[in-house]
C-alpha cells in the first residue's frame, strides 16, 4: 500500500527519489519521507512530512540534503496516527529504514529488545528498525544483522535498510510485500513497483520472499536469507514510460477508461488462432482445461466482480460448477477443494495479500491454481501453476476501469474454451462467439466517443446522498461494479440490488432525492427490469437508464434519461454498460472537484489484511 524507492549512483539521490516517489503516490499518500547518505557528515539525513509528495519536495528544497545514496517512502498509515515522526524513514543507532507490511508482534519485540523508552513514533516500523540495529550492533555485519532481524518478525515486510558506516550501498529483505530493482546509466534503484523504476530503466529483477537485495552504484547482488549468493535474472518491462502519464487527459481514470479498447484488444488477439480461444501463449496445455471438475474463482473489489461475470459465463456455457468467494473469507474458510479442482484468482497488482494468502491455501489443499494477473512477475502470479497475465498496461488511477473489462475478457476466452474441449460448444459455435468477443473493442469505442451524452446522467446524480443500482442476469454483475466505482471516487453511498429484490425491503428508502440507475441490457429480462423501474419511479425516484438499443421503451420522456447502448448479444453487453457506469462514476467525481485519480482512505495496492 506504501511505495519505496531507493537509489545508489552517481546523481544526486534525493531528486531521482523523489520523482520515483510521486510515481508511486497512487500506492498510498498520507505521508512522504527521505533519508539521504551525506558522506560529509558520515550520516543519514532524514526529511518526513505528512501529506503529498510535493509537501516533502518543498521541505527537502530547504534542507542540506545532497549525497548520491538513500531511500524513500509514501505512507499509508496502518500503525500510529498520520504524522511526521511516525512517517518513513526511521532511524535507530546506526540504521535506517523504509518499511511496507505489518510486523504484527512488534509490541512484543518493543518489551523484548528492551526499547519502549527510546521510541519516537508508534510505528512497529521503528521497532524493526531497532531490531536490525541491535543485531548490527552485535555483529557489526549487515548480512547476519538481517537474517537474525528477520527471524524475529511475524508479518509481513519489504525493508530497505542502510547502514550509517557501509556508504553507498542499500540492503532489501521481503516477505509478501513486493521489491523490485534496476541497473540505469548512472546506478542502481529499487522500489516497491515497476512504475517508479520504469523512468530509468527497461529491465528489472524481482526480489523473491526472504532473499536479501544489495545494492552498489554499479552493482546489484542477490542473496538467500543465509548469506549465500543467488543468481540475479533480469526481465523486461513490457511497457513504455509514456504508457503511466496521462497523455494529455486530466485524470489517470479517464485515459484508463478510454483505453479499454486497445487494453481488450492485447488481451483477446495473443489468444486467439485461427478463430478459436488459444492460451498456448500462456503455456496453458488443452489437457489442462480437462483436468478438474469444479472451479473456485477467488480475488477482492473489482477483480472479485470479474470474477462473478465469469461465473456466470462459464457455468452457462460449459457447465462446469464455479464458486466465488472473496478471498478475505476464502481463507477463513473450509472450501470444499481437492486435485480436481482449479481455483482462479484475478488480480491486477498481483500483490493483494488475502488473494496471494488464498491461492497459496489453494494450493496447499491440492488444487490447481491459474492467476489472472495484469503486473508480469507478481507474487499472486509466482505463486499460481499457471498464469493468463492480462495486456492492460499500467494501471495508475486507484479506481480500476481497464483491468477489470480485460479481466472479464479472459473469463470469456476461458468459458469459451473450456465449453470447446468440453465438447459443448461446436467450432462453428465457438467461432462466432469469439468473432462476437473481437468485435467488444470497436463497440466500447462508441460509448467512449458518446461519454458527454454518458456525462448527462452524472449531473442528475451529484448532489444525491444514496444512489441505487438496479440489474438482473449479467446487468447485476455489471451494477455491483458501477456501484464500486461510484462509491470509491465520488463518496456517494451507492447500494446494487438485483432488481427484483428491491421490493424486498430498499424501496423503503427510495423517494425523490434517490436516483436510481437501472441497466437494462438483457433482452428477456428486459420487461420485468422496466416493471421495476415504473415502481421506483411511482415512489419518486430519479430513474436513469442504460439500455441496450432496439429494446423497446414505450413513453421514453417520462424516465429521467434513457441512455442507449451499442446492440450486441445479451452476454457481451457487460462491455458496454462497464464503460458507461465507469463514465458515470468519473464524471460525478469530476463535478464535485475531488481528486479522482486518488481517492481518499484508498490505495492501490493493498497488502495488508
Ligand atoms: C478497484 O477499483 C479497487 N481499487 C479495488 O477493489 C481492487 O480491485 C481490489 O483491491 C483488488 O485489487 P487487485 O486487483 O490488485 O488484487
Amino acid at each position: 500500500m506504501c511505495g519505496i524507492m531507493g537509489y545508489t549512483g552517481s546523481k544526486e539521490a534525493k531528486y531521482i527519489i523523489i520523482k520515483g516517489l510521486s510515481a508511486l503516490e497512487y500506492r498510498g499518500y498520507d505521508s512522504a519521507g527521505i533519508g539521504i547518505y551525506n558522506s560529509d557528515e558520515d550520516k543519514v539525513n532524514i526529511c518526513k512530512c505528512i501529506g503529498k509528495v510535493k509537501n516533502l519536495k518543498e521541505k527537502a528544497e530547504k534542507l542540506n540534503l545532497t549525497g548520491t545514496c538513500g531511500i524513500g517512502h509514501t505512507r499509508w498509515a496502518t500503525h500510529g496516527g498520520v504524522t511526521d515522526e511516525n512517517a518513513h524513514p526511521h532511524k535507530f543507532g546506526r540504521v535506517t529504514i523504509t518499511h511496507n507490511g505489518i510486523i504484527e508482534n512488534y509490541e512484543e519485540l518493543a518489551s523484548e529488545f528492551g526499547i519502549e523508552d527510546e521510541l519516537k513514533s508508534q510505528t512497529d516500523t521503528e521497532v524493526a528498525c531497532a531490531v536490525f540495529a541491535h543485531y548490527y550492533d552485535k555483529y557489526t555485519d549487515p548480512m547476519k544483522a538481517i537474517y537474525k532481524a528477520v527471524k524475529c518478525f511475524r508479518g509481513t515486510f519489504a525493508f530497505t535498510i542502510i547502514f550509517d558506516d557501509i556508504p553507498g550501498k542499500i540492503y532489501a529483505v521481503r516477505n509478501v510485500s513486493p521489491i523490485v530493482a534496476a541497473k540505469t546509466e548512472h546506478g542502481t534503484m529499487l522500489a516497491s513497483d515497476l512504475t517508479a523504476i520504469s523512468l530509468y530503466a527497461r529491465e528489472y529483477l524481482v526480489l523473491g520472499e526472504y532473499q536479501i537485495l544489495v545494492l552498489s552504484p554499479d552493482d546489484i547482488e542477490l542473496f538467500d536469507i543465509k548469506g549465500n549468493p543467488l543468481v540475479t535474472e533480469y526481465q523486461k518491462i513490457d511497457w513504455d514510460t509514456e504508457a503511466a502519464t496521462k497523455k494529455g487527459f486530466p485524470f489517470f481514470m479517464e485515459k484508463e477508461i478510454s483505453e479499454q479498447p486497445e487494453a481488450l484488444k492485447n488481451t483477446l488477439e495473443p489468444r486467439i488462432k485461427d478463430g478459436l480461444p488459444d492460451f498456448t501463449y500462456d503455456e496453458i496445455p488443452d489437457e489442462f482445461f480437462k483436468s478438474f471438475d469444479k472451479i473456485f474463482i477467488t480475488a477482492c473489489g473489482t477483480a472479485m466482480h470479474s470474477g462473478q461475470v465469469g461465473k456466470g459465463l462459464i457455468e452457462k456455457l460449459a457447465k462446469v460448477p464455479v464458486e466465488t468467494e472473496i478471498a478475505s473469507e476464502f481463507i477463513y474458510d473450509e472450501p470444499i477443494i481437492d486435485s480436481r479442482t482449479l481455483v482462479v484468482s484475478v488480480s491486477q497488482s498481483g500483490e493483494t495479500i488475502d488473494t496471494l494468502t488464498a491461492v497459496k491455501k489453494a494450493s496447499e489443499l491440492g488444487a490447481k491454481t491459474l492467476g489472472i494477473v495484469n503486473v508480469h512477475g507478481t507474487s499472486i502470479a509466482r505463486a499460481s501453476d499457471h498464469v493468463v497475465y492480462t495486456n492492460a498496461g499500467p494501471e495508475i488511477a486507484v479506481a480500476s476501469t481497464k483491468a477489470y473489462t480485460v479481466q472479464v475478457a479472459v473469463f470469456y476466452l476461458l468459458a469459451a474454451k473450456l465449453a470447446l474441449v468440453r465438447g459443448l460448444m461446436s467450432e462453428e459455435e465457438c467461432r462466432e462467439f469469439i468473432k462476437t468477443l473481437q468485435s467488444m473493442p470497436s463497440a466500447i469505442r462508441k460509448v467512449i466517443n458518446d461519454k458527454d451524452e454518458v456525462h448527462r446522467i452524472s449531473t442528475k446524480i451529484v448532489e444525491a446522498k444514496n444512489v441505487f443500482m438496479l440489474g438482473r442476469g449479467l446487468d447485476y454483475y455489471a451494477i455491483l461494479e458501477g456501484s464500486l466505482k461510484l462509491k470509491e471516487v465520488s463518496y456517494i453511498h451507492s447500494e446494487a440490488l438485483p432488481a427484483g429484490e428491491i421490493k424486498h425491503g430498499t424501496i423503503a428508502l427510495i423517494s425523490d432525492e434517490t436516483p436510481v440507475i437501472l441497466s437494462i441490457t438483457q433482452e428477456k429480462l428486459a420487461a420485468k427490469e422496466i416493471s421495476n423501474a415504473k415502481e421506483v419511479k411511482s415512489r419518486g425516484a430519479i430513474v436513469l437508464i442504460l439500455m441496450k438499443d432496439g429494446i423497446e421503451l414505450e413513453n421514453e420522456s417520462q424516465w429521467d434519461k434513457v441512455y442507449r447502448l451499442p446492440a450486441a448479444p445479451d452476454e457481451f453487453m457487460i462491455f458496454t454498460v462497464t464503460v458507461a457506469l465507469q463514465f458515470i462514476a468519473y464524471f460525478t467525481a469530476l463535478d464535485l472537484g475531488l481528486d479522482v485519480d486518488k481517492p481518499r482512505n484508498l490505495a492501490k495496492v493493498v497488502t495488508v489484511e
